[in-house]
């Protein structure tokens, strides 16, 4: 625990894990034009058979266009044939609940607002901090290379470590296959920044959404886009809603057992000149069950500038980005207050005259 914290968010959090608060405190309430529509149409999502991009299979020419063109419409797809297992997700998402069932006493001791640390648990984005608060409990670690990191990791429940490790790991596997086929599908040479990508990090958000007894005037995240190139998702029931920037609407991704859901991150959005864009999403709240979501962002190194690819600059297209790190968006999210509105870290990537 440290200086700026609010021990009250995480006790409201579990409190509210069990059910026995009717009303949100007033902190928690989203101002009026920002509330979440709880049941909106459900958004069009091309499934990307994963299988059919192993290589030597004559098909991976027609997916890496089916991938082309939902990175351009949409910045969003699932993946289905990924090879995960439905035991390694399950036993993920069950080890991801069991810790958030832990005495909030044990869970504290991981707390931390410093964004720099490689494993830290808390509420919302910046507990007690920002002004208006998130639904949400969360535990974030870096996850690549596992030996790196995962005797920080939780010691509770005892199979924690191993049962998200292996998670980690399969994931990591469907990330690298995603970012070669997305990086093939912008027309690089197919080995480009792959070195840097295949060594790159590797966050975990694990979130924990509680029912909220208010789900119409809460919310679980705020509406952002993720820093990173990629991002990939496995959610326990739904909640995850993305903007659909063809008719600007939130649109409801549905709960698909098996099924993992891909963002494109702000770095690819980068790498690809503003081609592809980074999703806007945001988490709304279930009034009765707890939900779970685990998310693996994955990015260069610390300190690697991601840079618009120079192939896909030319007259007509200038380079429309600036180049940042991983390390950049940390210095960013620490002075950031997410709930005062628009603020996303692409907005400060963009070269003000070419978008
Ligand atoms: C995130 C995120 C969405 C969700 O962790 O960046 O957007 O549904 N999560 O948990
Ligand atoms: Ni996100």
């Amino acid at each position: 625990m440290e200086h700026g914290q609010n021990l009250n968010s995480f006790y409201t959090l579990d409190n509210a894990q069990d059910k026995s608060i009717s009303f949100i405190p007033q902190n928690y309430v989203i101002p009026k034009m920002h509330r979440p529509n709880l049941a909106p149409q459900y958004a069009n999502l091309a499934a990307i058979d994963m299988a059919a991009l192993k290589n030597g299979s004559t098909s991976r020419s027609h997916v890496i266009r089916e991938i082309r063109d939902a990175c351009r419409r949409l910045g969003f797809f699932q993946v289905v044939n990924h090879g995960v297992s439905e035991s390694v997700l399950d036993e993920a998402l069950t080890v991801a609940s069991k810790f958030f069932d832990l005495p909030t006493k044990e869970k504290m001791e991981l707390m931390s607002n410093d964004v720099h640390k490689p494993v830290r648990c808390g509420t919302s984005i910046k507990d007690g901090v920002d002004k208006v608060q998130f639904w949400r409990v969360f535990l974030k670690h870096y996850a690549h290379p596992l030996k790196d990191w995962v005797h920080m990791w939780p010691e509770n429940p005892k199979d924690y470590r191993e049962k998200m490790g292996r998670y980690c790991q399969e994931v990591k596997k469907v990330g690298l296959e995603v970012m070669k086929a997305i990086i093939e599908s912008l027309e690089l040479n197919p080995s480009y920044i792959t070195k840097e990508i295949e060594d790159g990090m590797q966050v975990m958000a694990v979130n924990c959404y509680p029912p909220c007894p208010q789900p119409e005037i809460a919310l679980g995240l705020p509406p952002h886009s993720d820093y990173s190139c990629l991002t990939i998702l496995y959610q326990s029931c739904q909640g995850l809603q993305i903007m659909d920037f063809e008719d600007n609407t939130w649109k409801a991704i549905p709960h698909i057992p098996g099924a993992l859901q891909v963002h494109v991150g702000d770095h690819f959005e980068v790498l690809s000149n503003g081609l592809y864009k980074s999703i806007v999403h945001r988490a709304t709240l279930n009034r009765d069950s707890t939900r779970i979501s685990l998310t693996s962002l994955f990015s260069l190194g610390m300190d690697d500038k991601m840079e618009t690819a120079k192939e896909l600059v030319d007259d007509q297209n200038p380079k429309k980005y600036r180049e940042s790190s991983f390390r950049d968006f940390l210095d960013f999210l620490s002075t950031n207050d997410f709930s005062e509105g628009n603020n996303n870290f692409i907005d400060i990537l963009k070269i003000k005259n070419y978008n």
